[in-house]
C-alpha cells in the first residue's frame, strides 16, 4: 500500500492511504469529532429502561440536523438510519427499530456525522438498569483494549504494532477480538484505506505516518470471536451468543503522537460506568 496527500487525491477510496495537512483537516475533524461525540452525551440521559432503539435513532438524526450536520449512515450501502443499535450479543450494525430497552441490557451506539465534508465517527456502550457483573467486565475491558491501543501510536510504528496492543490485552482479559470488521481510514471519505485490525503481530503492516486519519473501534466477545451476519444484510452476532462490545474513536495522527477528535466533552466517554 503506498501514501499520497490527501489534496491531491480524489474523495473515494482509492486503494492508498491518504494523508492529511495538520492546519485545515485537523480543524475540521475537530468540529466533525466533537459533534459526534457530543450527540452520543445527549444519549446518555436518554438510553434507559422502556426507550426503543428507534426512539434513540429519532433523536440522535433530530440532533445532527439540528447542529447543521449530516447522518453519514443515512443513504450509505442502502442503510437508512443514523445511529447503529447494537444490543447485548449483536456484535455491530444493529438496526433501530421497536425492540424496548430493559434493565440488564448493554448497548452500543454508534453514531457518525458529516460536518463540513468531514466525518466524525464514534461509539460507545451504555448499559440500561443494573448491568450483570460480567457485561460490566466486558465494556471495562473493550474500553480498556481501545485507549491501551490510542495510547501506543506514533509516527514510525506499525498498524500491527497496534493491532497487537489492542488483542493481548483482551485476550489477558479472557476476551475475544472480532476479526471479520475493522476500523478505517477516514476524513473527507466515510470508509477509506487502510483496514485498521483491532489484532496482529508486532512489527507487521503499514507504517503509521503523521496527517493519518482513522478509526480504531475494537468488538470484543465474551465468548467465541466467530460472528455471522442476519438476514437483514446488516445485524452482526455473535455465532455462541455470547455478549460482545465495542468502542470507537476518530483520530489523526501528529508529530508525536495523536490527537483523539471524538473524545466527550462532558467526560461521558465511558457512559455505564458512571452507574457502576
Ligand atoms: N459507524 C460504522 C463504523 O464504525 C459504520 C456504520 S455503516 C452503517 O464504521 F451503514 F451501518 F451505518
Ligand atoms: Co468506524
Ligand atoms: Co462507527
Amino acid at each position: 500500500m503506498t501514501f499520497v496527500a490527501a489534496a491531491e487525491a480524489p474523495e473515494r477510496n482509492i486503494g492508498q492511504i491518504k494523508l492529511y495537512d495538520r492546519d485545515a483537516a485537523f480543524a475540521g475533524m475537530r468540529k466533525a469529532g466533537r459533534l459526534a461525540a457530543e450527540c452520543l452525551d445527549m444519549l446518555v440521559a436518554e438510553t434507559r429502561e422502556g426507550v426503543t432503539t428507534a426512539r434513540i435513532d429519532d433523536l440522535a438524526r433530530e440532533f445532527v440536523l439540528d447542529h447543521g450536520a449530516l447522518p453519514a449512515c443515512v443513504g450509505y450501502r442502502g442503510y437508512r438510519h443514523t445511529v447503529c443499535t447494537s444490543l447485548n450479543h449483536v456484535v455491530c450494525h444493529g438496526i433501530p427499530g421497536d425492540r424496548t430497552l430493559r434493565s440488564g441490557d448493554i448497548l452500543n451506539i454508534d453514531v457518525t456525522v458529516i460536518v463540513d465534508g468531514w466525518h466524525g465517527d464514534t461509539s460507545r456502550m451504555y448499559g440500561v438498569g443494573d448491568v450483570p457483573r460480567k457485561a460490566q467486565r466486558l465494556m471495562d475491558v473493550t474500553y480498556g483494549s481501545l485507549m491501551r491501543g490510542l495510547a501506543i501510536i506514533k509516527p514510525g510504528m506499525k498498524l500491527g504494532d497496534l493491532g497487537h496492543a489492542i488483542q493481548s490485552y483482551a485476550e489477558s482479559e479472557r476476551c475475544s477480538i472480532v476479526r471479520e470488521f475493522c476500523g478505517h481510514g477516514l476524513g473527507r471519505v466515510f470508509h477509506d484505506a487502510p483496514n485498521i485490525l483491532h489484532f496482529g503481530k508486532p512489527g507487521q503492516g503499514e507504517e503509521i505516518r503523521p496527517g493519518m486519519l482513522f478509526t480504531v473501534e475494537p468488538m470484543l466477545n465474551l465468548g467465541s470471536p466467530s460472528v455471522k451476519v442476519l438476514g437483514d444484510g446488516w445485524t452482526a452476532v455473535t455465532k455462541d451468543k455470547s455478549l460482545s462490545a465495542q468502542y470507537e474513536h476518530s483520530i489523526g495522527v501528529t508529530e508525536d503522537g495523536i490527537e483523539i477528535f471524538t473524545k466527550s466533552p462532558a467526560g461521558l466517554d465511558q457512559p455505564h460506568a458512571l452507574t457502576a
